[in-house]
């Protein structure tokens, strides 16, 4: 198979999934040997929203395949604050790199960008639709930790407007995997996902409480509010830390409950949490580079 570009998770087949997988898997095992691999390789990063760990992670897994970045750098200091459109701004950073890193804070953005440009484009979140290559990371830190088969996923929190959830749980559908959603009625899943969700098979399991599934789960993904992606704040506030954990709500999990979550937190995990072996969400985070060196590799080396 060949992605040009990487837009959303609903272009991923098993397949694929297991292929860049396994790709950073060889790349935990020997990072040394992928060390030079895209020597002289530009990747350009155009973020028009916040980032930490998304753009230090690219940034990270470029470096160390022996190639660099150019940063567009804040919306501020760049030529979109005198009025410039996505589609000059990706048409010109295109001539300067082999490959662009897009985030963008409208749905559907990376999906026009990539219109405009013949080198490869993946997706690095799109408002509130997808963030397919965090899915990738938080497949592998399933694999590595829980197995990718006869798993059963809670996903809890802000399920209508994290984009992280939008692509894991499509993604997930390519596997062996029951999913439970977890989250007050004003942030069930979208419709849209719903719909891709019943086209693959997958049954939609959603609860507003986590206590009464909570022993079934094998992984429980957490999630933060969006709280920029509300239309009003009174919103926001209604159902701001209504989702928190702490050891005391975990209880009744298994013991080998692996807890993620794709960060930042703000208050939706106690930092109690981490100290117990529950806890992946910084492995996770790290997991980011040796999963972008192997996307980047593929796409990079023109066969992916
Ligand atoms: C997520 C995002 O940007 O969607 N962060 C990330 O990429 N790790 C999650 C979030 O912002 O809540």
């Amino acid at each position: 198979m060949r992605h040009d570009h990487l837009l959303t998770a609903n272009q991923l087949t098993r397949e694929d999934i297991e292929h860049v997988l396994d790709r950073a898997a060889e790349v935990d095992a020997n990072p040394a040997s992928f060390g030079q691999r895209h020597a002289g390789k530009l990747l350009g990063l155009c973020f028009f929203e916040p980032s930490t760990r998304t753009k230090m992670s690219f940034e990270a897994a470029m470096k160390r395949l022996g190639g660099d970045v150019v940063d567009m750098g804040s919306v501020d200091s760049s030529s979109v604050k005198k009025g410039e459109s996505l589609a000059d701004t990706v048409r010109v950073v295109e001539g300067y790199a082999d490959a662009l890193v897009l985030r963008h804070p409208l749905m559907g953005a990376a999906k026009m960008a990539s219109e405009f440009v013949d080198v490869p484009l993946v997706n690095a979140g799109d408002g509130a639709g997808h963030h397919p290559t965090q899915t990738m990371l938080d497949l592998y830190t399933i694999r590595e930790n829980a197995g990718l088969d006869d798993l059963t996923v809670g996903i809890m929190g802000d399920l209508k407007y994290g984009r992280t959830v939008h692509s894991l749980a499509t993604a997930l559908t390519n596997f062996d995997a029951s999913q439970h959603f977890i989250s007050p009625d004003s942030l069930k899943l979208p419709r849209s996902v719903r719909y891709d969700l019943h086209e693959a098979g997958a049954t939609v399991r959603e609860h507003t409480e986590l206590d009464p599934i909570l022993p079934q789960l094998d992984v429980l993904y957490v999630t933060r509010i969006q709280r920029e992606r509300f239309p009003d704040e009174d919103e926001y506030q209604r159902v701001a830390g209504e989702y928190q954990i702490d050891t005391d709500t975990l209880a009744d999990a298994k013991e080998d409950l692996t807890v993620m979550h794709p960060l930042p937190r703000v208050d939706e995990i106690a930092p109690e949490i981490d100290d117990t072996d529950h806890a992946r969400y910084f492995e996770q985070a790290h997991n980011g580079v040796p999963v972008r060196m192997a996307l980047l590799d593929l796409l990079l080396e023109g066969d992916s």
